[in-house]
C-alpha cells in the first residue's frame, strides 16, 4: 500500500516536471504502458482472493487515474506551449517593405500596353482584342486585298497548313488591322477602340523578330477627316513621351485598306548615340523617324464590315509597340526584348507596383 503511494507521488512529480512530450511519453510507458507498474500491479489482481482483491483494487484504481488524469493534462499544457513557441518563432512581419526581395518584373512591352491604354482611355478609346491565328479573309480579303494582291506577298505570312470550314487560309495575322474589321463587324458605328497585340512576320534581323507587337487604333463617326487623325496621334505621342515638343510629319503612302495614306514620321535627334524624340526632323541635327502607318479608313474596307460608308467615315493607324518602347526607355536591339534574359528584364523592366496613370505620368520609374 505505502509502496503504491509513494511509487504514485513519484510518477506525479515526474509528470510534473517533464519538459517535453518525449519526456511525458516515457513517463506514461513506464506506468501506464503495457509493461508499466501501474498496469503489472492491476494484472496481480487477478490472482488474489477476493477479499484481497477488495483490499488492493481501489489504491491501484485510484492510483491509475491520478496518473491518468496528471498525464493528459501535463501533454495538453506542453502543446500548447509548443504551438505558442511555434506562432512566435514563424512571426510574419507585414511592415517589411514588399520590394526586399524583387522577384519578377513588369516587360517594358506590358508596360507600354498599359500606357496606351491609359492615354487612349482618357480620350474615350476602348480598349478591343482579336486572335493572332486568324483567317486571310479577316487579315486580307476584307481589308482591300484580294487574293491576288501584290500586299499579300509582302507580308511574309506565316500559313498553316488546314482551312477553315468556309474554306479561308488559316494563317498568324501579320497585323492588328483584323481587329478593325473583328470591331466594325461586332459594334458597327460609332466605333474608338485600340487593339494592342502580338503579329507575326517571317523576318528577322537586329531590327525585326518573327514576332512583334503593334496597336492599332480605328475611329469610326461622321464627319471625320485627316485632322481628326493629326491631332488625335500628336496628343498621344505628347503624352507618351512626356513632351510638348513633338512634332509630326504625315508623308503620303499606301495601304489597300486606307485611302488617302500616310505615313507617321516624328523629328528627333541624337543625343549621346541615344536617339530622342522631339524637334522638326528638318531642323539641324534633326532627322524624321518612321512610327507607323495610317489613313482614312477606305470605303470598300467599310463596305466589307457592313458599313455604309456614304454615312460613316473613319481613320485607322497602325504603330510598332516595340519601337515606341525602344524610343522611350533607350534600348537599341529589338531582339534582346524577347531572349528572356533576367539581366535585361531586371535593368528594363518596371515594378508591378509602377502603373502608369495619367495623374502620376505614364512614364514613372520606380
Ligand atoms: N497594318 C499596317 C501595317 O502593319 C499599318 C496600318 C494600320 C496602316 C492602319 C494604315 C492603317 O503595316
Amino acid at each position: 500500500m505505502t509502496d503504491i503511494t509513494s511509487q504514485t507521488e513519484a510518477a506525479l512529480a515526474a509528470i510534473a516536471a517533464a519538459t517535453s512530450l518525449d519526456a511525458l511519453e516515457a513517463e506514461r510507458l513506464e506506468t501506464l504502458g503495457k509493461k508499466g507498474w501501474v498496469s503489472l500491479a492491476l494484472k496481480t489482481l487477478g490472482g488474489m482472493s477476493p477479499e484481497e482483491r477488495t483490499a488492493a483494487a481501489p489504491a491501484i484504481q485510484s492510483a491509475r487515474a491520478s496518473i491518468a488524469d496528471a498525464l493528459d493534462a501535463k501533454k495538453a499544457a506542453l502543446e500548447a506551449a509548443a504551438l505558442e513557441e511555434q506562432l512566435a518563432r514563424e512571426t510574419v512581419d507585414l511592415t517589411l517593405p514588399a520590394f526586399a526581395a524583387p522577384k519578377g518584373s513588369v516587360h517594358p512591352v506590358s508596360q507600354v500596353m498599359d500606357e496606351l491604354a491609359e492615354i487612349f482611355a482618357d480620350l474615350g478609346f476602348a480598349v478591343a482584342t482579336g486572335p493572332e491565328i486568324e483567317d486571310d479573309w479577316h487579315n486580307f480579303t476584307a481589308l482591300n486585298m484580294d487574293e491576288t494582291h501584290p500586299a499579300r506577298a509582302m507580308h511574309d505570312t506565316f500559313y498553316f497548313p488546314d482551312k477553315t470550314a468556309e474554306g479561308r487560309e488559316i494563317l498568324l495575322r501579320t497585323h492588328t488591322s483584323p481587329v478593325q474589321i473583328r470591331a466594325m463587324l461586332d459594334q458597327g458605328a460609332p466605333i474608338r477602340i485600340i487593339a494592342p497585340g502580338r503579329v507575326y512576320r517571317s523576318d528577322s534581323d537586329a531590327t525585326h523578330t518573327p514576332m512583334f507587337h503593334q496597336v492599332e487604333g480605328l475611329v469610326i463617326d461622321r464627319d471625320i477627316h485627316l485632322g481628326h487623325l493629326k491631332w488625335t496621334l500628336e496628343t498621344f505621342f505628347k503624352a507618351f513621351f512626356e513632351r510638348e515638343d513633338i512634332t509630326l510629319r504625315l508623308r503620303p503612302s499606301y495601304f489597300p485598306f486606307t485611302e488617302p495614306s500616310v505615313e507617321v514620321d516624328v523629328g528627333y535627334s541624337t543625343e549621346g548615340g541615344r536617339r530622342v524624340v522631339g524637334g522638326h526632323g528638318d531642323a539641324p541635327g534633326h532627322a524624321w523617324m518612321e512610327l507607323g502607318g495610317s489613313g482614312m479608313v477606305n470605303a470598300r474596307v467599310l463596305e466589307f464590315a457592313g458599313l455604309d460608308p456614304m454615312e460613316w467615315q473613319g481613320f485607322a493607324f497602325g504603330l510598332g509597340i516595340d519601337r515606341i518602347a525602344m524610343l522611350k526607355y533607350g534600348m537599341n536591339d529589338l531582339r534582346a526584348f524577347f531572349d528572356g534574359d533576367p539581366r535585361w528584364l531586371a535593368h528594363y523592366g518596371f515594378s508591378p507596383f509602377d502603373q502608369p496613370t495619367l495623374s502620376a505620368g505614364v512614364g514613372a520609374r520606380a
